[in-house]
């Protein structure tokens, strides 16, 4: 199968083969990420541009990193340092790497949109590294090979997300990702942090949870996330403490979900808030797993776009 996506802006927009293929191929990437020289030429004399609005840890790096893996040639702009600090607009900055003969951009920004607004000026191919409360296509898709990876498959298999899903791009993503998949998605956090009907996302609708015992009750697999202070114009629960007494997933609120149940974060984690410690480093946590992954999957993403097939001879 070949993918014919110019762009990767939302998951929403893919089809479950076209999702199978990305993670197919980061299947075959991880392999090459397990050899002791990691690095394949499948995008020799491919030029990237990673353009962060917004700061990042694990996709910034593990962008990055893919890219090397694949030898593409990199250049990296991050907001601080840029003529954005004079006022430059999106639209010109992003006019301007293209007019240096950039392949692909990489790009986060605080704004809902922001990659769905660029595609329209460039010609460049464009990926979702995060746009505002929207999308983090390649933060689910990371999600989803972990939990691939587990079970084979992911047709079936329930998943709980838990906490500030009003804010979170990761969790829209991962409720287009997965309902696709034939997952079952279930969202559990306080009522001030869902969104207005959150029951439609996803294909055939997701349920809805507010009391978390219920949530982690049949459970395959929890998708905790952060609560995103900086996203909240005013405080929508009384204290910290209290988010953590109710919505904090502890040893203890996992007493209720089946032993074989599995534990993801997207990170950063607010440890002792939405994640205990216990629960953070415990057996049943994937969360390094799921960066390790992000790599794999990176490569993927940027090798269909540029129009690769995976040839095993590329991948020598
Ligand atoms: N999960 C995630 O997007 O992390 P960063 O913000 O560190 O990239």
């Amino acid at each position: 199968m070949q993918f014919n996506r110019k762009h990767l802006i939302t998951l929403e927009e893919l089809t479950a083969d076209e999702i199978g293929l990305i993670l197919d191929t980061a299947g075959s990437f991880k392999e090459v990420l397990e050899r002791p020289i990691k690095k394949v030429p499948a995008l020799r004399g491919t030029t990237i541009c990673n353009l962060f609005y917004e700061p990042s840890t694990r996709t910034r790096l593990s962008f990055e990193l893919a890219e090397k893996r694949l030898s593409a040639d990199t250049i990296n702009f991050s907001k601080a340092t840029s003529s954005v600090t004079k006022g430059e607009s999106l639209r010109d900055t992003a006019e301007n790497i293209e007019a240096m003969k950039v392949d692909i951009v990489v790009m986060r920004h605080g704004s809902s949109g922001a990659h769905k607004f660029l595609s329209q000026y460039l010609d460049v191919s464009i990926v979702n590294a995060g746009d505002g409360q929207h999308a983090h296509p390649t933060q689910a898709l990371l999600d989803m090979l972990t939990l691939k990876q587990r079970w084979g498959t992911l047709e079936g298999k329930r998943v709980t997300i838990i906490g500030d899903i009003m804010h979170s791009r990761v969790a829209r993503s991962n409720i287009w990702g997965l309902t696709k998949m034939g997952a079952e998605v279930t969202v559990c956090g306080p009522p001030t942090m869902m969104p207005p009907e959150v029951e439609n996302l996803g294909v055939g609708g997701i349920k809805v949870e507010y009391d978390l015992r219920k949530a982690v009750e049949g459970a395959d697999a929890l998708n905790i996330l952060r609560v995103q202070l900086e996203r909240q114009k005013n405080r929508l629960f009384p204290s910290m403490q209290e988010y953590c007494e109710i919505f904090g997933v502890t040893d203890e609120a996992l007493d209720a979900a089946p032993l074989e149940c599995i534990v993801m974060h997207p990170g950063p984690m607010n440890r002792g808030v939405e994640i205990s410690q216990e629960v953070a480093d415990g057996d049943r946590s994937v969360i390094l797993e799921q960066v390790t992954n992000g790599v794999a999957v990176r490569m993927a993403v940027l090798f269909l776009i540029a129009g690769g097939k995976i040839d095993e001879s590329e991948l020598q």
